[in-house]
């Protein structure tokens, strides 16, 4: 086993490590990008009450393997501004680089793009598609991508949420955290560098929900994936390295 002499990489951090730790070092503390950079986003839509604008001049950036935790009152905006970050949603002005794509410059198809190779989501409501089974399920983003061997890396990702009994249960016949389970792996199955979680615990039990973060700070810690989660839950929220508070369609 070959021994580094970590000082000359980085002042901070001086002593002899092996050469596994040193590569998860280099990754974990010296090679950090900017995954995600927001600037002046605001969001203006019309209702029966006239135009509403319902996120506000929102500034912020996540960098490659954060745990970033978005909370705030029902209604102030949280679901609009994830779904602007991921690319799913346009704003009404300003700018969402993501992944070095400067995507509020891209039209639909370039954005589904970059969504399907590099992108995964979790919804409060599954949004697993009922007639499929849940590898079918998981097979889906590989194939509407064109990735070789679908089936296997399929398997490999419900064995990976502990799933490889359920593998051809349809949605109906699956419990809320096993749904659950199925989208994370459908989420996971592309190793996407970024994924964003719309109170994925939403409508499940305790013992589900903590059953589900665990899974999901997992695959932010094991996978490097950057996580960005929005709850309710203080207590989850905290357990994250950056928290953004919106009240209002404004970031506190
Ligand atoms: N297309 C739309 N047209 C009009 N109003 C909208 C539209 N989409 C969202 N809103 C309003 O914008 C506000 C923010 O909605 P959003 O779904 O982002 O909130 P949220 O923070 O995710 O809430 P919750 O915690 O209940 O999921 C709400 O008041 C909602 O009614
Ligand atoms: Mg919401």
């Amino acid at each position: 086993m070959v021994l580094v002499d970590v000082s000359i990489v980085s002042a901070e951090f001086t002593g002899t490590i092996t050469d596994s730790k040193m590569a998860e070092f280099t990754k974990r503390q010296i090679v950090k990008e900017l995954i995600l950079e927001v600037k002046n986003i605001t969001k203006e839509v019309n209702s029966p009450e006239g135009a509403l604008t319902i996120v506000k001049d929102v500034n912020l950036s996540i960098e490659s393997g954060e745990l970033v935790s978005l909370v705030g009152p029902s209604g102030s905006g949280k679901t609009t501004l994830l779904a602007i970050m991921a690319g799913l949603d346009l704003p009404s002005t300003g700018s969402v680089s993501l992944l070095g794509s400067e995507i509020t410059l891209l039209d639909e198809d370039q954005r589904a793009q970059i969504r399907g190779l590099d992108v995964g989501f979790v919804f409060q409501s599954f949004h697993l598609m009922p007639k499929l089974s849940a590898l079918d399920n998981v097979m889906l983003p590989l194939e509407i991508s064109g990735i070789d061997d679908a089936q296997s890396k399929a398997e490999e990702a419900l064995l990976s949420v502990g799933l490889e009994k359920r593998v051809h249960h349809f949605p109906t016949q699956l419990s809320g955290g096993e749904k659950q389970r199925v989208a994370i792996a459908r989420a996971m199955v592309n190793k996407p560098k970024i994924l964003f979680a719309d109170e994925p615990t939403g409508n499940l039990d305790t013992k589900s929900s903590s059953a589900i973060t665990d899974l999901l700070f997992s695959v932010n810690d094991l996978l490097e994936t950057t996580l960005v989660l929005v709850t309710h839950d203080l207590a989850l929220a905290e357990k994250c390295s950056k928290v953004y508070e919106l009240s209002e369609g404004e970031l506190l």
